[in-house]
């Protein structure tokens, strides 16, 4: 089995990829990224040293190339994770995120119908169905749920989506969907928002909480996606879409608050800055069709994931170190200084 993880460079790819290699000795898997800011190779350090994995640097939207690839590598499946994925920077400049998150999507299906492939897996968000009203508790997103965006990330990532189904539809694709609430754990960059808090609460520095902290988000551990995915490109329904997440809602203040007693910083550097535009409120997602279905369950619960994630900031200094010491800090200095 040869699996292709584009994106693999970057968060939620790279935890994928070590699952994979660890998971299945025998599998062949190649990482193609284009190692845009959010991608770095350090994170795969380990991941080189294996023979079965080989890295390749290179661009989704890039037809040529991809086909290229595509011709001599011969994959059985796909796991397309490469995207634009920060929901500020969409709203800064979302052209890129058209390109990457849509086209390059394009690209991709388009060599997996020239080469044929066993898989094509979609991995989106659950971000596509909008968001919930905090005053209604019992609301959850379910996979026929309207899709209904709120930002230029979450309408490219809607847009995939579409383009995904209308290729099982058109062309017979054996495509499948995953859309996932929000991941944290080792490797998450920190612009979001609890690597940010970590890095930031550790140097002292202030947390920018947006508006009143009051949204919500659905927080699943980043090694209970992989598993998720692992299952849906093995026994998975081509055609279906698969909601995950476990059940984890928490506000942004709840979340800054549990970073910064874990780290035994005072709650005095939490700094309320002007809301982000179009902010959605509530994420919630129903798993009730992967946990029947496939037998899916998240094994970290909440509470035991930020601190083992924690503790991973704290053994991996020098990864978001040199992070914040390069270009990333004139984003930072951007974004926030105004606010
Ligand atoms: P990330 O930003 O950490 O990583 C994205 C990776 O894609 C980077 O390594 C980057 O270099 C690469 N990339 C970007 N443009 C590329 C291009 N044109 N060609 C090749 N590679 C390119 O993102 P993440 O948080 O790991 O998210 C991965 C996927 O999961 C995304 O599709 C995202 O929409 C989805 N998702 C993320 C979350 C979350 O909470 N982070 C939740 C649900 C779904
Ligand atoms: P983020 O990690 O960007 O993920 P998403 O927007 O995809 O859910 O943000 C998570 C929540 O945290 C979101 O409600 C916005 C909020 N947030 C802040 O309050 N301050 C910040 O500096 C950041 C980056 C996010």
């Amino acid at each position: 089995m040869k699996i292709l993880v584009t994106g693999g460079a970057g968060f939620i790819g790279s935890n994928f990829v070590y699952y994979l290699l660890k998971k299945y000795p025998e599998y062949k898997v190649v990482c193609l990224d284009m190692l845009t800011y959010a991608g770095n190779l350090e994170t795969l350090e380990d991941a080189l040293k294996n023979e079965n994995f080989t890295f390749v640097k290179g661009d989704i939207t890039d037809r040529d190339f991809v086909f290229d690839l595509f011709s001599s590598e011969g994959f059985d499946v796909i796991v397309n994770f490469a995207a634009e994925s920060h929901v500020d920077r969409s709203i800064e400049d979302p052209g890129v995120f058209l390109k990457t998150n849509i086209l390059g999507t394009q690209v991709l299906m388009d060599a997996s119908r020239e080469y044929p492939v066993k898989r094509f897996h979609q991995v989106s968000t659950d971000e596509v169905y909008g968001d919930l009203p905090l005053d209604r508790p019992e609301l959850f997103f379910v996979e026929d749920t309207p899709l209904h965006t709120s930002s230029p990330y979450s309408a490219s990532k809607a847009s995939a989506d579409l383009l995904v189904l209308s290729y099982f539809r058109t062309f017979k694709l054996p495509v499948t969907i995953s859309r996932c609430s929000n991941n944290y754990g080792p490797y998450h960059f920190p612009e979001k928002l609890i690597p940010l808090m970590i890095s930031r609460a550790l140097k002292d520095e202030s947390l920018p909480v947006y508006g009143k902290g009051e949204n919500v988000r659905d927080w699943l551990y980043v090694e209970d996606h992989c598993s998720a995915i692992d299952l849906i490109i093995h026994k998975g329904r081509v055609g279906e879409v698969y909601n995950i997440g476990g059940h984890n809602e928490r506000t942004n203040l709840q979340v800054v608050k549990t970073i910064l007693a874990e780290l035994g910083k005072p709650e005095s550097l939490i700094h309320y800055v002007t809301d982000r535009p179009g902010h959605d409120m509530r994420y919630a997602i129903d798993p009730t069709k992967i946990k029947e279905e496939l037998g899916w369950e998240p094994e970290t619960k909440f509470d035991d994931g930020i601190k083992l994630t924690v503790k991973w900031y704290l053994e991996h200094k020098s990864w978001w170190e040199n992070i914040l010491n390069g270009e990333y800090q004139n984003y930072f200095d951007k974004m926030y200084q105004d606010r």
